[in-house]
């Protein structure tokens, strides 16, 4: 199988930013602009619990997806602070980022909770986007596939190949997250390559080859024709360069040329 079956898949991940006036003049302007990807590429922009409900009302009939930035993995309960996947969905969300590296660095996200989030999300029909990437001293150690392969079967365990056909990757090498320094787009290919390779050894081939791959840190403007032209870059997760409408669109209309 092709790069070409798989869905390509552009998602900005706004972080804490924009309140929920700022977040509907974001997406109004968002909107026209990527209106031809529709049918070519999936456009999702993951936001602040606080604007999904502005989002999601912003959105609708458009081309643009809106998906959360967490979710936590029981359905109810004592759980103060936290969101379920059933109140995601019932606000109208499709996608959830889970196991973000500033989730796992600054909030105390382990694989294990990245796993239970991920089936949980599953369970309420919300599509995830598991992220996994390595820090500068791991690449620097050259044990960048180990850490990746871990997170990959972690993250992953228990989760059907059917619904690991329903989750996206992101591989967010930690170095490159709001740093201004990208991947090289052969580095993005070696490990989405070994990213998919890790699937088609838990799973299958075409299963493995099913599976829509991102890559993000610091994907900009100016560098997303190339690491988007690589065979096993199937969209990416856009932080900074998602906060401009401009910029968005240029990451999407290169991921519309392929
Ligand atoms: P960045 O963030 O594009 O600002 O590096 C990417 C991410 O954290 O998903």
């Amino acid at each position: 199988m092709k790069k070409s079956v798989r869905k390509a898949i552009i998602a900005g991940n706004w972080k804490m930013n924009k309140t929920r006036p700022e977040a509907k003049e974001l997406l109004e302007a968002i909107k026209p602009l990527v209106a031809n990807a529709d049918g070519k590429v999936e456009v999702i922009a993951c936001v602040p619990f606080t604007n999904l409900e502005t989002a999601v009302a912003a959105t609708a009939g458009s081309n643009v997806k809106v998906g959360a930035e967490n979710v936590h993995f029981e359905k109810s309960g004592a759980f103060t602070g936290e969101i379920s996947a059933d109140m995601l969905v019932e606000v109208g969300v499709e996608y959830v980022v889970i196991g973000h590296s500033e989730r796992r660095q600054y909030f105390g996200e382990t694989d294990e909770t990245v796993n239970k989030r991920t089936k949980a999300a599953l369970a309420a029909g919300l599509k995830p986007i598991v992220c996994v990437g390595e820090l500068l001293w791991e690449r620097e150690c050259d044990i960048t596939e180990e850490v990746i392969a871990r997170q990959i079967k972690l993250d992953l365990f228990d989760v059907s190949a059917e619904d690991v056909k329903k989750t996206v990757i992101a591989y967010e090498p930690v170095w490159a997250i709001g740093t201004g320094k990208t991947a090289t787009a052969d580095q993005a290919e070696e490990v989405c390559a070994f990213i998919r390779a890790t699937l088609a050894k838990i799973y299958d081939e075409e299963t493995a080859q099913a599976v829509t791959i991102q890559y993000g840190g610091s994907m900009n403007a100016k560098n997303c024709a190339e690491l988007l032209s690589k065979e096993n870059v199937d969209g990416g997760l856009i932080g900074g360069a998602s906060l401009k409408a401009a910029d968005f669109n240029t990451i999407v209309q290169a991921a519309v040329e392929g």
